[in-house]
């Protein structure tokens, strides 16, 4: 289950389309994602809710999960219709690619989210610290002569959003955390029993803004690549388990998008169909983390935090299934990618495992034996 997905429709569908996405899923050994609302209308509405499920149900390969705004059109003001959304299905509420600034909004959302019984989906960024970074602020933001956004400007808004989330009883789901201190954080609201879970993304557990030398506006993401330590501190976070999940935050652009210089580059990077083989390479065979954890990790973990069915094999429960071959070699080659997008920061590199096979409500949608 990948919990944090950007499917772009409607309204982009030049960059992704619930077929193309769902097509990439399933490909990349997924079988569920939850699609972020940033589309075009926003989904802030029960309209739009059900729209994006009618549409899953007819083109899409895997489940889709929508999840809905906090705010209306994203703009941090007024709250969204988040009982109708939920009524409608909407499993979750976010405002994913924009910080909600507003502390009495957050509260409120949190409010509903333990009256709903939904979680938010937070996506912590002090806009006025970040300001116009494009990257990690430090050495190498220095030396490239680009503005960078300080790591105080995700960790002092996921210390506020644990108060609220203490004070509300809301469920409070920290996105794509990419520092060490974040989870210190995390780790210190969880021993004062505050409800909260969170995700990391591949690219914040196997990169570093080292990686930007280059320029390369694939490795350009909100929240930026970090130093190493930060790296570290997140693979140290799954093994202790205060990372509940692994979500890829799947954010396809167009090529011509992304061609452009730096600075002016839209934020994203892709995922879903390199998360497998590179977190098996990576963490798993070069890092020690044991395979189970991995799994779960992908599956029991996103399936508790969005709390939806999925992640375990029992009689009874849907065929949600995907096989992994542990042992197969390959390269990751954007041109052979079902997403639309070719915004990956994988580009080229050599892995060891692959889903080879993927299940979904016991029908067969991906078969790469
Ligand atoms: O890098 C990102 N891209 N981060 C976000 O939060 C939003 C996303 C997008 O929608 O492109």
């Amino acid at each position: 289950i990948d919990m944090h997905v950007h499917l772009r429709e409607p309204g982009q569908e030049w960059k992704e389309t619930i077929a193309s996405g769902s097509a990439a899923a399933v490909a990349g050994g997924f079988t569920a994602v939850a699609a972020m609302a940033n589309t075009e209308p926003v989904n802030d509405n029960r309209a739009v809710t059900e729209m994006i499920l009618g549409e899953s149900r007819r083109h899409a390969a895997c489940r889709v999960y929508p999840v809905g705004a906090v705010s209306k059109a994203l703009a941090g003001k007024e709250l969204a219709d988040i009982g109708e959304m939920v009524a409608a299905g909407a499993v979750a509420v976010s405002d994913d690619g924009k910080p909600v600034m507003d502390g009495s909004l957050m509260r409120r959302a949190l409010e509903y989210s333990r009256i709903f019984g939904v979680p938010v989906l937070a996506h912590e960024m002090d806009a006025q610290l970040a300001a116009d970074g494009v990257m990690h602020e430090g050495e190498v933001s220095t030396m490239l002569g680009l503005p960078g956004m300080p790591p105080s400007a995700e960790e002092t808004m996921i210390a506020r959003d644990l108060l609220l989330a203490e004070d509300t009883g809301g469920r409070l789901h920290v996105q794509h955390v990419s520092t060490g201190r974040a989870l210190t954080l995390i780790r210190l609201a969880r021993r004062r029993s505050i409800v909260v879970t969170c995700e990391a993304t591949p690219h914040h557990l196997t990169l570093t803004d080292q990686g930007l030398v280059g320029y390369d506006t694939s490795l350009k993401m909100n929240p930026p690549l970090r130093p190493e330590a930060d790296r570290a501190a997140l693979v140290r976070g799954l093994k202790d388990r205060v990372i509940d999940a692994i979500a890829t935050d799947h954010a396809p652009h167009h090529v011509d998008e992304k061609a452009v210089e730096f600075a002016r580059a839209p934020f994203g990077t892709i995922g879903l169909e390199t998360a497998v083989p590179v977190l098996l390479t990576r963490l798993v065979h070069e890092g020690g983390l044991p395979l189970a954890r991995l799994v779960e990790l992908l599956s029991t973990g996103p399936a508790r935090a969005l709390n939806v069915q999925g992640g375990t094999i029992e009689a009874g429960a849907p065929a949600d299934l995907t096989v992994l071959d542990l042992e197969r070699e390959g390269v990751i080659d954007p041109e052979a990618f079902r997403s639309k997008a070719r915004n990956t920061a994988f580009r080229g590199w050599p892995v060891r495992g692959a889903a080879v096979m993927t299940i979904v409500g016991g029908r067969v949608v991906h078969d790469a034996r």
